[in-house]
Formats: C-alpha cells, structure tokens, sequence
C-alpha cells in the first residue's frame, strides 16, 4: 500500500478485516496508519525504484495506492512491470494523474470544464491572465491535495501565485485557469468491466480564505437538481471512459455552474476523504473492501455494488486544530456518543505540530455521521465537532 497517512487508514482497515497481509510505505515514521499495518516501510509512496525493489523482494500480490495522485501511476507501472494484476492499465493511470494529460482527453471527449491555459515562465502566465481575467486558480498539474494550488484575485497575486505553482510543479508546467464560482460535488463511481458505477454523488464544502480549495465536508446526499444530478452523474462516466477507467475506484470532482456541471479532476483511485466509509455507512457498499479486490485482481460480483440503503443522509465532517503543538484532544467521546455519529477519527499524536490550514494534509481528524436527511447528517456532524478540542502549545515566536 502506497502511503499511510489519514487518507489511507479505511483501506487499511478493510484489509486488516479481509486478513490480507500489508506492507505499507510512507515516507513519514509517524504515519497514522503504519499501526494497522503488518510491516512498515519508511519509503515515499512516491519513490518509485525503491517501491518497485520492495514490491519484487517481497513477493506482493498486488499494488494499491488509495489517497495519492502519483502513486496511482506509480503503482499501475510497477504491477506492470512485475506482471502482478492492476486494475488500471498504465496509459490511463499516466493520464489520470496530470491534471493536464486528462484535461487534454476531456476535451477531446467534448466534456466540459472551466476555461485555462499552461504557462512555464511569469510572462506566459501574465499573458494567459489577460485574456482569462481574474479571478483564476493557478494549479501545479501533476501534484494533488491543494500543494501547488494558489487562488490569484488580481494581477498583484499573480506573480507568486505562478511561483508557487511553478515551484510545486514536476513538469515545470502550470495551469491558470478561471475561477467558477458555484458549489461542488464529488462523484463516487466505481468501474467494472468496462462499466462505470456511479455510487454516491456528495456535496463538498471547501475551507474558507485563507484557505483555498481545501475541503471541510462531504455530505450525501447531493443538493443537486434532479437535471443536474443526472448530467454530473453522466458526464463522470464519460469522464472515465475518457481515461480508459474499466476497473476500479474513482472519483470526480466537479462544480455545478451557471451553464451546467464543469469537471474540476478526475483521480482513478478511492477518495483520500474518507470516501469509501460514507459509502458503505450510508449505501451498505464495501467501497474499501472492493477495491481491495480490484488490486488483486479477484473477481468482483456487480450485486457488489447495489446500494442497500442503511441512511437517507451522510456527512464526513473534517476537524481542525489551531496552529501549534499538539497537547490533547478533548472532548472526542463525548462527539462519539452523540447521536448518528458512527466515527470519529484524530489523525494526529500529542506532539505533532498544526500548521496553518492550507491543504489537505493540514487537516486533524474527521467525524462521519449519519441522518434521516442530509441536513441533519450534517447538523450532527457539527455538533459532533464542536464538541472536540485540540489544546495545543502556542507555536513559539521567533527571536
Ligand atoms: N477553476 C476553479 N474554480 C473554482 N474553484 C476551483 C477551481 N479549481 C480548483 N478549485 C478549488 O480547489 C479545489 C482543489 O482543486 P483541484 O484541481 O481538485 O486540485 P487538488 O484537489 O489536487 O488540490 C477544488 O475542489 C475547488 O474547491
Ligand atoms: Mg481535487
């Protein structure tokens, strides 16, 4: 398993369940998940030699990477190369994971997304701003989970905004792209054998400024119209086959715009949101156990995927810790106890340090509860985070 951070641990979970034996690399000693694996490696999910050296001495069954980009193509190559069965081909697990490469097959596609341009140098970027206009979003193409993302409101946040894109960058490659204003939902699909599965379509909240794109909630189930419900959930599935998705997890982000749904990215891998627990939570769908198989290659059954409805409402809340150094938690019981809340997880150790809330990874635990309807799944899962309260050391000012 690639990575081991919070993004992984409901995968890793499901695995300790299905008794499978898992190595799990990360790069980070105190990765929250390495507790639920059978042996660690302190390897970056994203060193691909050390990875591929690892996978062939241990004798692994398959490959997962369940909640980072690159590695998603990562471990498409390396099962490749082994000869071990993946659920993605390597093209489109390469596609997958440049949100250029994909943008490039969408339109191809006729699909629709908000209007960019590509720019290597400040200059490119200043001309691309002109004829975009601000608001824009200036995107690192190959990273994920908001590094490399700066929102630019005028043209005097365009120069460090490109810089930080730039920086973040692999490709040396960064998108400018117009600012949608609208909500977002996130749909939840699952492919086999050629066939896309829309299983869950969530509504996504994203932090407020300073913070930008950094998601605080999903909640199930959408507040899409039925039309717009209908077309998201159509044009995810065009979206998979463009990629040449048939098996597997994914999942599409998009905003509901004025003139219809824009895809913001597609990632051909679980939700790195906790995605797959709201799913089976609410739809009885073994999300996580699922894509366990499709990393073996076992084969899966498409009554698998019928939904067996256990709530009419779904919310995974995030919670947020203030800058610091963490001391303890309080509080979390009690949001345990609460009514509709089935999980509640903390991410974090006494000692880790909070940075600012700037990108996913900042993020300090997660409350997942459950409703009659989708507000008071939600209302819950507020209250439930209300509750909780990280007591951290003030961070030192320098001297
Ligand atoms: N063009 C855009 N217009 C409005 N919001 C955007 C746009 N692009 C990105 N965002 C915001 O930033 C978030 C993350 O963007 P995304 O492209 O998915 O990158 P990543 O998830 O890899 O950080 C989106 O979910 C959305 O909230
Ligand atoms: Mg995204």
């Amino acid at each position: 398993m690639l990575g081991a951070g919070p993004g992984q641990l409901g995968l890793l979970e499901a695995a300790r369940k299905r008794e499978l034996y898992v190595i799990a690399a990360d790069r980070d000693p105190g990765a929250p998940g390495f507790s639920l694996a059978d042996r660690r490696a302190l390897i970056s999910a994203e060193d691909e030699p050390a990875l591929e050296r690892l996978a062939s001495a241990e004798g692994v069954d398959g490959v997962i990477a369940p909640g980072i980009d690159w590695s998603v193509a990562i471990a498409a190559r390396i099962s490749a190369k082994l000869g071990l069965p993946h659920p993605l081909e390597v093209e489109s697990a390469q596609l997958a994971v440049s949100k250029l490469k994909q943008r490039e097959r969408f339109a191809e596609a006729g699909l629709p997304f908000a209007r960019y341009a590509v720019a290597s140098r400040g200059e490119e970027a200043e001309a691309a701003a002109t004829e975009l206009g601000f608001p824009l979003v200036v995107k690192a193409p190959d990273r994920h989970g908001q590094r490399g993302l700066v929102l630019a409101r005028g043209r005097e946040e365009l120069d460090s905004a490109v810089e930080r894109a730039l920086a973040a960058s692999r490709s040396g490659l960064c998108m400018i792209e117009q600012l949608e204003p609208g909500p977002e939902a996130t749909v939840i699909g699952f492919s086999l054998d050629g066939r896309y599965h829309a299983l869950a379509v969530t509504d996504r909240r994203s932090a407020s400024a300073p913070a930008f794109g950094v998601s605080l909630e999903h909640a199930w189930p959408s507040s899409l119209s039925e039309t717009g419900l209908k077309q998201t959930i159509e044009i995810a599935g065009r979206a998979a086959a463009a990629l040449g998705i048939e098996q597997g997890p994914s999942y599409v982000q998009f905003i509901a715009g004025e003139r219809g749904p824009l895809l913001v990215e597609l990632a051909a891998r679980l939700g790195g949101g906790h995605d797959a627990e709201l799913v089976e939570a609410a739809l009885g769908i073994e999300l996580n156990g699922l894509a366990l198989a499709a990393a073996l290659g076992e084969p899966i059954d498409s009554d698998a995927l019928t939904p067996r409805s256990l709530a009419s409402g779904a919310c995974t809340s995030f919670l947020v810790a203030p800058e610091g150094e963490l001391v303890a938690v309080h509080g979390a019981e009690e949001a345990s106890a609460l009514e509709g809340v089935k999980r509640v997880r903390l991410y974090r150790e006494p000692g880790y340090v909070f940075a600012p809330l700037r990108s996913r990874s900042d993020r300090a635990g997660a409350v997942l509860t459950l409703g009659r309807d989708r507000e008071q799944a939600v209302e819950r899962a507020r209250e439930a985070s209300d509750l909780i309260r990280f007591e951290v050391a003030s961070p030192r000012s320098p001297t």
